[in-house]
């Protein structure tokens, strides 16, 4: 008795990662099969009702799993244009996408919890990473990735559960890796020459989409492993991954649940319409409606 479509605009939404399929906690309301130019996205759209602790209004909040509701798609088949597309479709201004991570520094523990704020970009090129083509061109500026009011918040969100064991670092750089393979060992380590602290294979070109589509994003990463280069010998596995995500996933819950709150509030309403994005594409005209 979920419904199939919902009217209203819905300005925020949450893209899960691996280990993070579904919000638990949160009243979902209707689940959207959207089409898009673009194709079909990872999975429907969950829309769900936060209760805002401080206006105690429900407000809409849009949710899409990333790898699909099976992590049946690997990080070179996420449909990531059909993805923003969809959410920009439905009036999103605002998305904070969550991701595993393995860390590159030893001060980055597995189950801590990173705040980028840069990229470095080492996929291949083989993802569908723009809007523009076919005549139409645009380029746009990338120089900081991720949406500096947005991550004020999540930032401030995420020190207010210090007490409850989530430990946060305020910045770093993920490098992002085609993947579906890990890292070798020397690639491990050049990654830690540059300069990077995480690594996955989702930050794009998501964050470049949503840059296009003028939403404001920013990332949360999970550390769950410490890649190939750490002395323990412990080299990644996916079920190192998974186990440290599982055992993560209250306190992501939590996490999400205190931003939803904080970006719900009303003197953030220009931000979460990202007011301060609007016209920075001007031929973005094809995924506009609410
Ligand atoms: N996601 C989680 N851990 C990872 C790692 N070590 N490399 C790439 N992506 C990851």
């Amino acid at each position: 008795n979920i419904a199939d479509s919902y009217s209203d605009p819905i300005r925020i939404a949450v893209i899960g990662g691996t280990g993070l399929q579904s919000l638990a906690g949160f009243t979902p309301v209707a689940s959207l099969n959207v089409e898009t130019p673009w194709g079909t996205p990872s999975s429907p759209i969950s829309v769900l009702h936060h209760s805002s602790s401080s206006t105690g209004k429900p407000i809409p909040v849009a949710f899409i799993s990333r790898h699909g509701l099976y992590h049946e798609k690997a990080p070179h088949e996420v449909p990531s244009r059909a993805n923003i597309a969809a959410l920009r479709s439905l009036g999103v201004r605002t998305i904070i996408a969550f991701s595993a991570v393995g860390s590159l520094q030893e001060a980055i523990k597995p189950r801590d919890f990173v705040i980028p704020d840069q990229i470095i970009d080492r996929t291949k090129g083989i993802r569908p990473f723009t809007f523009f083509e076919g005549g139409m061109v645009g380029h746009v500026g990338f120089a900081d990735p991720f949406d500096n009011g947005v991550g004020e918040i999540v930032k401030k969100c995420g020190h207010s559960l210090a007490g409850e064991g989530v430990v946060l670092h305020d910045k770093g750089t993920i490098v992002c890796m085609e993947g579906p393979q890990f890292s070798t060992r020397a690639e491990s380590n050049l990654y830690r020459q540059w300069g990077g602290s995480v690594i996955n294979m989702s930050a794009l070109p998501e964050a470049k989409l949503a840059r296009e589509a003028e939403i404001a994003y920013q990332m949360i990463c999970m550390s769950t492993d410490y890649d190939c280069w750490h002395s323990s010998g412990d080299d990644v596995t996916v079920e190192m991954v998974m186990g440290n995500m599982k055992a993560n996933a209250e306190n992501a819950r939590r996490f999400v649940g205190a931003v939803l709150d904080e970006l719900s509030k009303e003197e953030h309403a220009d931000l979460v319409s990202a007011k301060h994005l609007e016209n920075s594409m001007k031929f973005a005209g094809g995924m506009t409606a609410a």
